[in-house]
């Protein structure tokens, strides 16, 4: 089976200014949750789309979703977690209290906040969880990454061909995920905010899917207006 994880659960407090998380923020002529969320829905490969949200945001996000798609039992909306992983783990444990799933089961996770992931990325991500059990979306870093521990000066410039900036999806395979997560030390789990990187640390293979540069995350007010740019861009 393959399943969405649509990760909605975050309250946005780099937006500022606004008690609606930034995922509910209008971006063209609908919400931003209802572009990522249709970008799963129009590829029939996913058995179920599950949405994560805040728990006072979840009858809101059924409402849209109404609204905007139309009536559809393959998303389900649920309670997201205090952090994004503990969002992510809700998704596990849904998808392992309602359904039968096998070895080769997949989950794509997605930030809910990066409305412009393509078709491609979606597939070459199945494909990847598929094939290899673990994949990252990433782009190459196009600025020089310097690394300082201190914050005041530069311990180390590493060569930038080897730097990637982490997108999502992240995909896996969703008996694996459990089986590492279950692994993880309490010292691990509190360190860990990363899915890819419980792979990392574990010694477990990720692979790199190709993303976009399009692919971006609203973070700040300035990104809300980036993304209308990209909005008129992509419709004309
Ligand atoms: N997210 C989530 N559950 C959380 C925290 C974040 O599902 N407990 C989701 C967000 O809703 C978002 C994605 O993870 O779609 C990326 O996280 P980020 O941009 O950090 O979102 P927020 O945590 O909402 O933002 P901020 O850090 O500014 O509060």
């Amino acid at each position: 089976m393959i399943f969405a994880a649509i990760l909605a659960g975050g309250i946005g407090s780099r937006m500022g200014g606004t008690d609606t998380p930034k995922q509910f923020l209008t971006l063209g002529d609908k919400p931003v949750i209802i572009h990522t969320i249709e970008k799963f829905v129009i590829n029939s490969k996913f058995d179920k789309i599950i949405v994560l949200s805040p728990q006072n945001f979840i009858n809101h996000t059924n409402n849209l979703i109404d609204e905007y798609l139309g009536e559809n039992d393959r998303i389900v909306v649920i309670e997201g977690g205090k952090t994004r992983n503990d969002t992510l783990l809700n998704s596990i444990n849904y998808i392992n209290e309602n359904f039968d799933i096998d070895d080769d089961s997949i989950i794509v996770t997605h930030d809910s906040v990066r409305p412009f992931l393509t078709h491609r990325i979606i597939e070459d991500n199945i494909e990847a969880a598929k094939k290899f059990g673990a994949c990252d979306t990433v782009i190459p870093a196009t600025d020089t990454i310097v690394e300082s521990i201190d914050g005041e000066v530069i311990e180390n410039i590493p060569v930038r061909d080897n730097f990637y900036q982490g997108q999502t999806p992240q995909s896996f395979k969703i008996n694996k995920l459990s089986e590492l997560i279950n692994s993880l030390s309490e010292e691990e789990t509190n360190i860990l905010t990363d899915a890819c990187k419980i792979f990392v640390l574990k010694g477990e293979d990720v692979y790199l899917v190709k993303g976009d540069i399009t692919n971006i995350k609203i973070t700040y007010p300035y990104d809300l207006k980036l993304a209308n740019t990209i909005l008129k861009e992509n419709e004309s």
